[in-house]
């Protein structure tokens, strides 16, 4: 039994490491696409405004974007809060090759990030959890790097949409609950609510913000 056990872990292990492998050639070619990954967003969009709304002041103050892709959120937040430190960590290096100073920028991944313990005084993840493959660990990690007391955003697609949008193979949508679940492991307080782009239209659900305080 202790044998089969060990080969089926060393399996789950390779397997996992092939499968991000494969996530992560799929983004290194999707740098390319602009269309579809692009590298600004307009300030006004409610996943902008939120992100700031809930940070607050950040002179001064580390911030990181995980699974930052070419840093268009990094560059909206940066051009408002010119005193915030922002490090973008990214799989891909071409969607990292658009990272550029003042911006600071890694590669690594969601579920070991290269930071220490308490590295950011706040942290957001839009509509890259959904590729981590183990979100629970990419959760966990999110929090991890945020010092106490630190906010945290993540913004991705609501799992109650699944089938509405073209998705990877690898792909997880979240429910509400779900995430709220994972993030109170290790958040003293967690809201969620469906956003939409636009302050003046009402969300029609395919994605929810959540919020946590560490
Ligand atoms: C849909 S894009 C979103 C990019 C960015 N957050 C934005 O909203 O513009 C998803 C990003 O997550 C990155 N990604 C996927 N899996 C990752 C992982 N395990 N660790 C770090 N980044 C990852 C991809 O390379 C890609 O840049």
């Amino acid at each position: 039994m202790a044998f089969l056990r060990r080969l089926f872990a060393k399996e789950r292990t390779e397997l996992t490491v092939e499968l991000r492998e494969r996530i992560r050639r799929s983004f290194e070619e999707a740098a390319a696409d602009e269309e579809h990954f692009p590298s600004t967003i307009d300030p006004r969009i409610q996943h902008v405004r939120v992100i700031l709304e809930t940070f607050g002041p950040l002179d001064g103050k580390r911030v990181l974007d995980a699974g930052c892709g070419k840093g268009r959120f990094g560059r909206a937040i940066l051009a408002e809060q010119p005193g915030a430190r922002i490090h973008g960590m990214d799989l891909a290096l071409a969607m990292l090759h658009h990272v550029q100073p003042p911006l600071f920028a890694a590669a690594g991944s969601l579920t070991a990030l290269p930071y220490k313990d308490g590295a950011f005084d706040c942290a957001y993840a839009t509509e890259s959890l959904e590729h981590a493959v183990d979100i629970d660990l990419g959760v966990a990690e999110l929090c991890r790097v945020v010092k106490p007391g630190g906010r945290i955003v993540i913004i991705d697609k609501n799992k109650d949409h699944w089938g509405k949008l073209e998705t990877s193979e690898w792909e997880r949508w979240f429910g509400r609950e779900e995430m709220t679940r994972m993030l109170a492991r290790h958040c003293r307080e967690v809201s969620s609510r469906p956003i939409s782009y636009w302050e003046d239209v009402e969300p029609d659900g395919m994605f929810l913000v959540w919020i946590a305080t560490r």
